[in-house]
């Protein structure tokens, strides 16, 4: 199933682009219908507009509060045919609003081995910890923030002589991978949701024929 992707930015863009290449050589089975930034400034959106994709700025201090912002999201992607929604280096946090359009259809990369570090910065949070091991982490996203449940995490170590700046550098690669490697799964009709019938409850992800911890 080719996936119609909508993905959400707010600077550099190297996950985004590691999806449009992954794409371009058919390494995963996915279109990039829409690219969408809150900052207008977003170097992703250059190398959006460079693979001939849909680019559109939606400024979040242009809306009274999250949910209009979010609104202006959904239509924008509704418009463009999108079925599901990656958030790649997206910095603001969604609401119901927008999860409800997309249910248990957007994907988030984060920085680091969740529940662990969740937020801004993770690779800072690790550093200033002082774990030894740190990761990423593609999740499903629910209205916490970085709690959504859990599709795949690799893992990297920290060295004692690691900066935010030389453990980013490590982790991006990874990011990349993992992050492709979730959509393909996604795209293969691996991944299935199992919701308990409890509202509240966590849903359960269930993946076929795929190891999710990647070393
Ligand atoms: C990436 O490291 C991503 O994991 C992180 O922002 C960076 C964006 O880089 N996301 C978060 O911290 C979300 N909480 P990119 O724009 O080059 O993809």
């Amino acid at each position: 199933m080719t996936l119609e992707l909508g993905v959400l930015i707010s600077g550099r863009g190297s996950n985004l682009g590691a999806i449009l290449d992954a794409t371009a050589e058919r390494r995963l089975d996915a279109r990039v219908r829409l690219v969408v930034s809150n900052r207008a400034d977003a170097a992703g959106l250059e190398r959006a507009r460079l693979a001939g994709v849909a680019t559109a700025v939606v400024d979040h201090k242009a809306h009274p509060d999250r949910e209009s912002f979010d609104r202006a999201l959904v239509r924008l992607f509704c418009a463009a045919g999108v079925d599901w929604l990656v958030l790649a280096g997206f910095m603001r946090i969604v609401t119901g609003t927008l999860l409800s359009a997309f249910p248990d259809r957007v994907v988030n990369i984060h920085p680091a081995l969740l529940p662990a570090f969740p937020g801004v910065d993770a690779q800072a949070q690790a550093i200033a910890y002082g774990v030894r091991v740190t990761g990423c982490t593609v999740h499903l996203v629910n209205e916490g923030v970085d709690t959504g449940p859990i599709l795949a995490q690799s893992i990297e170590p920290v060295l004692p002589t690691d900066t935010r700046d030389t453990l980013a550098a490590r982790l991006l690669p990874r990011e990349h991978d993992l992050l492709v490697r979730a959509l393909g799964w996604i795209a293969d009709g691996r991944l299935t949701v199992h919701r308990a019938p409890a509202s509240g409850a966590r849903p359960e992800i269930e993946l076929r024929g795929v190891d999710p911890l990647v070393r």
